[in-house]
């Protein structure tokens, strides 16, 4: 390990961080909750605009209804604190409007121009920064963090619960909570090595000696419905399993809703 990793602090957080899922049920008071809020918003953020908003989910019930829409991950409900990250575009479009935006791309004659899928991926690099932010400032308090992908499943269900408008898409979710484990004692969880994940000057295609390499690292003592090997079991249980077609369906809904014409 680098020196530099086991001196400076901010390091040592970055290095040592990994998902929490068990917490204790003690409350993360409004001051923490404050500087984690904080810490989120001092991130980059494209052109300074800040396309995101942060939505606290503290209804016991819209919690509980949430393990359901997320793929039944019931920490959601045991999560102290949970906080979606909403790429949020609306906010900018209402502003335009309100300032008489369109009026005046007439009047230059110039097209005015609405929502495209690129502003779509520029917000949600936003709200993905500035989650990414909110973990690592609430992990240098002790408190641990796990995101919930499946936010962005169940379309329909989530913007009629949070009232969410056309072009306000939730990105990711993040529960929070003081671990219930020791982690000093936890084995953090591997990751691929370097040369396979950081190229120079031109992007590497691996091949399949490489990705023997790659794997070579992860033992799995059971493999998912009868796997012969990892990719088999990634693919089963991960990319072609029911809540990844359940994501897919819905982000295609999100993304068809963003771009329409009305
Ligand atoms: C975009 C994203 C989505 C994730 N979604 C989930 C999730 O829905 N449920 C969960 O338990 N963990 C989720 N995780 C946590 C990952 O499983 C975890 O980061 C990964 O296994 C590596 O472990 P570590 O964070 O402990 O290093 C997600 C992480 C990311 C970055």
């Amino acid at each position: 390990m680098n020196n530099l990793e086991q001196i400076n602090e901010v390091l040592k957080v970055i290095k040592n961080r990994c998902s929490v899922r068990a917490y204790k049920a003690k409350p993360i008071s409004q001051k923490k909750i404050d500087v984690i809020i904080n810490g989120a918003i001092r991130a980059p953020t494209a052109c300074n605009m800040m396309q995101y908003s942060i939505l606290e989910v503290k209804d016991q019930e819209m919690k509980e209804k949430l393990v359901k829409t997320c793929d039944n991950q019931s920490h959601i409900a045991k999560a102290p604190l949970v906080l979606i990250f909403l790429a949020d575009v609306q906010r900018w479009q209402d502003y335009y409007r309100i300032s008489k935006v369109p009026e005046k791309c007439k009047e230059l004659n110039q097209i005015y121009r609405a929502p495209a899928e690129s502003d779509l991926m520029l917000a949600c690099c936003d709200a993905l920064i500035a989650a990414q932010n909110a973990v690592i400032t609430a992990e240098s308090m002790g408190i641990g963090s796990c995101y919930i992908a499946d936010i962005m499943e169940n379309i329909e269900i989530h913007r009629e619960m949070f009232n969410l408008p056309k072009w306000v898409f939730p990105i990711a979710m993040l529960c929070f909570g003081y671990p219930k484990q020791d982690l000093s004692k936890r084995i953090l969880t591997s990751r691929f090595p370097k040369k396979f994940i950081h190229f120079t000057d031109n992007y590497k295609r691996l091949n399949k000696e490489d990705f023997f390499e790659m794997f070579k690292h992860i033992k799995k003592e059971s493999l998912a419905n009868n796997a012969e090997n990892i990719g088999q079991d990634y693919y089963l249980q991960k990319t072609g399993a029911d809540f990844s077609y359940e994501m897919s369906r819905s982000v295609k809904v999100a993304i068809q809703d963003w771009i329409r014409k009305d």
